[in-house]
């Protein structure tokens, strides 16, 4: 039976065992899919040591798996500098990232939303962001500002997505001159570790969309400050887990599983828990 896996730290609240798991039943493929804890200096020999066939790669070695593979990355996971999906080729790794198209997916096809000229805020700089704002691009936003608590990152990433005329860096100071947007992505990490930056209630309006890409607790404060400044939808990062897992699944087994029925019996789950607490 071929293994795969997921590495990260910390990785025991990960779904993608489960998700995976799912994808295979439904397409009938034999596999083990498990979560292997592993930081940045035990990430390459845990790798090598794991026997896996492909794994999916999560906070904080997103940029860890892109050196790991050197020149062997897709133009996606280039564009990110991230890596999400690693594809064994003989004994070594291509990379891929598959995060920024689950999230487009999710907000496309499952919520219904035209991403088509819409002026876009993205807070944060780090893996998350860079992992999504290529695909962002590519949905066809009008615009993208970049706001990040340490402006260099913001600055490096717009540099880096190489569009100057649609993408503009700014200093988290510089929020409340920003005007309203339409779509509000946090991609920070700042919940998991202390408190989000302060938001203003300008940023949103009754047609805006918020998405945090973190789902569970860590998602929570955003979507209440989205909820609080009047979004018409505040929506958490659970769909965009599920549907990057699809896109790795199609890598590594030339299918694409159905996404709805674990997207919904996670959603279940995750309110569950959220509602408990
Ligand atoms: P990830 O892969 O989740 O993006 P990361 O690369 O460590 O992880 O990036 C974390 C992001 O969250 C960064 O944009 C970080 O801002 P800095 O670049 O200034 O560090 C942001 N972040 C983390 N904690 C934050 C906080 N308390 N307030 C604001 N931004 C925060």
């Amino acid at each position: 039976m071929q293994r795969y896996a997921v590495f990260g730290s910390p990785i025991h609240h990960s779904q993608s065992p489960r998700i995976h798991a799912e994808f295979a039943r439904q397409t009938v493929i034999a596999l083990e899919y498990v979560a292997i804890e592993a930081g940045h200096a035990e990430f390459a020999t845990a790798l090598a040591a794991s026997g896996v066939s492909g794994a999916n790669v999560t906070l904080p070695l997103k940029e860890d798996a892109f050196a790991l593979c050197g020149e062997r990355t897709s133009a996606r996971a280039r564009r990110a500098g991230a890596v999400n999906t690693l594809i064994r080729q003989g004994d070594r790794w291509h990379g891929d990232n598959t995060d920024g198209l689950g999230l487009v997916r999710d907000l496309t096809e499952r919520h219904g939303l035209d991403l088509r000229e819409r002026r876009v805020l993205l807070l944060g700089a780090g893996g998350a962001a860079r992992g999504v704002a290529p695909a962002l691009l590519d949905a066809g936003i009008h615009s993208l500002y970049i706001v990040n608590r340490t402006a260099a990152r913001a600055d490096a990433l717009a540099d880096a997505l190489g569009e100057p005329g649609r993408v503009h860096a700014r200093a988290l100071d510089a929020l409340p001159g920003l005007g309203e947007f339409d779509l509000l992505v946090n991609a920070t990490s700042a919940t998991r570790g202390g408190a989000l930056p302060v938001l203003p209630m300008s940023l949103a309006g009754p047609r805006s969309v918020a998405v945090d890409l973190s789902y569970g607790e860590a998602a929570v404060p955003f979507l209440a400050w989205a909820r609080a400044a009047g979004c018409a939808q505040a929506l958490d990062g659970l769909g965009m887990l599920v549907e990057q897992a699809a896109e790795s699944f199609l890598l590594w087994h030339g299918v694409r599983p159905e996404t709805d029925a674990v997207y919904t019996a996670l959603r279940t789950q995750a309110d569950a828990l959220v509602t408990a607490d």
